[in-house]
């Protein structure tokens, strides 16, 4: 059991890790879905929109020696997405690339011909008209339309579950933008944000997709090109063995699953999905092996606040079911345990600053690799002394309290 301090109370986190491999059986002759859209390419050229934004710079992929040492692997990476352009997390890639293709869209120019300086100019402005861009989010892609609205001289509105925390308002508001906390959970929130857009004529930049809604949720993922582009780069010679990743909707999780598959084809490496048990809608719909996507509903009650999703994206779904090995639910304190092993690193290994949702995967891998209960688990996905794992630690301490808190201990 793992314990976490919260001011004079102390919350007592369990540490729990459940897993269940891919079962889903296609029908005879049908084919595994494309992802093409997530070529080598098509990353290039989201990753040449981004090099042109005034503070981009490939983010640090942390070696982790020390900690692999101890973890009994041969080498664990960490990419750190805590100062991707000074908002603290990945999400800022998915929201600018959608606002650069709407750009694009609306005044009938390619990617190629918008640049950051462009989207800011007056002239871009009075080409697009008043625009509202609205969404829904735990946080971290609310301050990231936030930002690229704000970039455009245009005015967003973000929708947030009744249980934000007051931080990731704040984050929001600061960037200009109006915060409607809600009564709902986050897959309410994003039914409002739908439907109020659909009202007033605004844009949805969701980074989630449904039925009918899945040209810039497929933008977004795309954007997140960028961030697996750079890791590959920066991982050179080296291959992974093992790759985890954390997912909320999913379009993370699915934009890197497809482009690994485009990188390396179908002798990638061995890939799960991370998720918090109370919000584990991938998880849950792999245990029923039926092909379709299940819904968790209710609070979503969880530290991990960008994971805390019920409803898996329809474009992110195709793609986990048809290219993941695995799926992992697991308890708070193995975002919290990960949370320290990166923030108090070993001697002679770097610190990552990780907050909830940045650090779940590596609470995993330590779990498998230290906890005697999960052997059997490690064998099943060879996690062992030839083993190399690549993780991203997608946020910093974008709730610094929590984050405090948990480090406190
Ligand atoms: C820090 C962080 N990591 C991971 C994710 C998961 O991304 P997705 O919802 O695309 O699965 C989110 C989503 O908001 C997030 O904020």
């Amino acid at each position: 059991m793992d314990r976490a301090g919260f001011g004079h109370t102390v919350v007592e986190y369990d540490i729990e890790v459940e897993y269940v491999a891919t079962r889903y059986q296609r029908r005879a002759g049908s084919a595994r879905c494309d992802t093409g859209a997530f070529s080598v390419a098509a990353a290039q050229s989201v990753r040449s929109f981004h090099r042109g934004f005034k503070d981009y710079y490939p983010t640090p992929l942390v070696a982790l020696q020390r900690l692999a040492d101890s973890l009994g692997i041969t080498r664990l990476w960490v990419k750190d997405e805590s100062r991707r352009f000074g908002l603290d997390a990945f999400k800022v890639l998915g929201a600018s690339h959608a606002v650069g293709r709407f750009v694009g869209q609306q005044l009938g120019l390619e990617l190629e011909q918008i640049s950051f300086d462009f989207l800011r100019l007056p002239q871009t402005r009075a080409r697009l008209g008043g625009r509202v861009f609205v969404t829904a989010s735990d946080g971290n892609h609310g301050r990231a339309v936030a930002w690229a609205a704000r970039q455009l001289g245009q005015k967003a509105v973000v929708f947030l579950p009744r249980n934000v925390s007051a931080a990731r308002v704040a984050h929001i508001r600061k960037l200009g933008a109006e915060a409607r906390v809600t009564d709902g959970n986050f897959d309410e929130s994003v039914r409002l944000a739908a439907e109020t857009a659909a009202q007033h004529g605004w844009v949805l930049l969701q980074d989630t997709a449904w039925e009918g809604y899945e040209q810039v949720p497929l933008w977004v993922m795309q954007g997140y090109l960028t961030l697996f582009a750079e890791a590959i780069e920066q991982l050179g010679p080296e291959r992974p063995t093992h790759v985890l990743i954390q997912a909320g909707v999913g379009s993370l999780g699915a934009a890197l699953r497809a482009y690994l598959r485009e990188q390396y084809g179908d002798s990638g490496p061995f890939f799960a999905v991370v998720e918090p048990k109370n919000a584990a809608c991938f998880y849950q719909s792999a245990k029923t092996g039926d092909g379709a996507p299940k819904t968790v509903t209710g609070a979503l009650e969880t530290i991990m606040a960008g994971l805390a999703a019920g409803e898996p994206s329809t474009l992110a779904w195709r793609i986990l079911r048809d290219y993941s090995d695995g799926f992992f639910a697991c308890s708070d304190g193995v975002a919290a345990k990960g949370m320290q092993l990166l923030g108090r690193p070993l001697p002679g290994d770097a610190a990552v600053v990780s907050g909830e949702s940045g650090a779940v995967t590596t609470g995993v891998v330590a779990c498998l690799c230290h906890d005697a209960a999960l052997r059997g688990l490690r064998e099943k996905i060879q996690l062992n002394a030839q083993s190399k794992v690549l993780l991203f630690s997608t946020e910093g301490a974008t709730d610094p309290d929590m984050y405090r808190k948990i480090m406190s201990r």
